[in-house]
C-alpha cells in the first residue's frame, strides 16, 4: 500500500458557531455538485463544533473530523482538558498533535505530543503529527537536525503497526500563516528528508504508507506545484481553509 492523499483543514479558533456551520454546509454543497479526486478530507473544528460536523458530514465517506488538539492525559483531574477517548467515543477520527502555535504559546514539549500520539493510537484515532523548524533554524542551516530531534523524541519510538496509523505534517514555521510558502523545492526537500528518516528506522515498506503533508500558506495558487512534488502527500490548510471555495481548490489540486 502506498501514501493516502490527504487534506486537513485546521480551523484553529477562528469562526462562530454559526459560521462553521456554514462553512461545513458549503463545503459539502461544492462536493456533492462537484466531487473531489480520491482524497481523504479532514475537517478540524473546535471540540464545541465537532458534534454537528460529524452530524453534517456522515453521509460523506471522504470526509472525516478532526480536532485540533487532546489532552496528554488519560482521564482525571484535569481541569478543561479533553481526552482521546472523550473524542474517540464522539465519532472523531483524527486529532492534530504537536502543532508549533501548541509548542510555542501553551509549552508543549516532545514528550508530551509523544504521549498524546500514544493515547489517540490506544483510541483508534489517527495522530496528523506536526513537525517544523522556526525561521533562525532555516536560516542558520540546522533545521535537517531539528526536524530529526523531533522524529527521533516522538513518532520515531513507535512501532511500525503504530507509524503506519500517524500522518505526519511537515510545516516550516516561518511560513504559517505569514503568506511566506515553502518552495516546492524546499518543501520536497524535507519531505524526502523525513521519508529517509523513516526508511531508517522502519524500512521502505512501511514508510511508504505514512502520509506526509506540508503546512505553511498553502493556497489555491501554489497547492497544485506542492502536490505534484514527490512524497508530498496532501496539505494541512489553516486559513485557506476558512473560505470554502479556496479549500475545495486545494483539494482539486
Ligand atoms: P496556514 O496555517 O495555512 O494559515 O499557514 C497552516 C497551519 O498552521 O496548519
Amino acid at each position: 500500500m502506498s501514501s493516502h492523499k490527504i487534506v486537513v483543514g485546521n480551523w484553529k479558533m477562528n469562526k462562530d458557531y454559526h459560521q462553521a456551520i456554514e462553512l461545513v454546509k458549503h463545503l459539502t454543497n461544492l462536493i456533492s455538485e462537484r466531487k473531489p479526486l480520491n482524497t481523504t478530507i479532514v475537517l478540524s473544528p473546535n471540540f464545541l463544533y465537532i458534534k454537528d460536523a460529524i452530524e453534517l458530514v456522515k453521509d460523506f465517506e471522504c470526509i472525516k473530523i478532526g480536532a485540533q488538539n487532546c489532552s496528554h492525559k488519560s482521564s482525571g483531574a484535569y481541569t478543561g482538558e479533553v481526552s482521546a477517548e472523550m473524542l474517540s467515543s464522539m465519532g472523531v477520527e483524527f486529532c492534530i498533535v504537536g502543532h508549533s502555535e501548541r509548542r510555542e504559546y501553551f509549552a508543549e514539549t516532545d514528550s508530551m505530543i509523544l504521549e498524546k500520539i500514544i493515547l489517540l493510537l490506544q483510541n483508534k484515532i489517527k495522530p496528523i503529527y506536526c513537525c517544523g523548524e522556526k525561521l533562525e533554524e532555516r536560516e542558520n542551516d540546522t533545521f535537517c537536525s531539528v526536524i530529526e530531534n523531533q522524529l527521533n523524541n516522538s513518532v520515531l519510538n513507535l512501532n511500525a503497526n503504530q507509524i503506519v496509523n500517524v500522518v505526519i505534517a511537515y510545516e516550516p514555521v516561518w511560513a504559517i500563516g505569514t503568506g511566506k510558502t515553502a518552495s516546492a523545492k524546499q518543501a520536497g526537500e524535507m519531505h524526502q528528508f523525513i521519508y529517509e528518516c523513516l526508511i531508517k528506522k522502519y524500512g521502505a515498506e512501511t514508510a511508504e504508507q505514512v502520509s506526509i503533508l506540508y503546512g505553511g500558506s498553502c493556497n489555491p495558487k501554489n497547492a497544485q506545484e506542492l502536490f505534484s512534488t514527490k512524497h508530498i502527500n496532501g496539505g494541512l490548510i489553516g486559513g485557506a481553509s476558512l473560505i470554502a471555495e479556496d479549500f475545495y481548490s486545494i483539494l482539486n489540486s
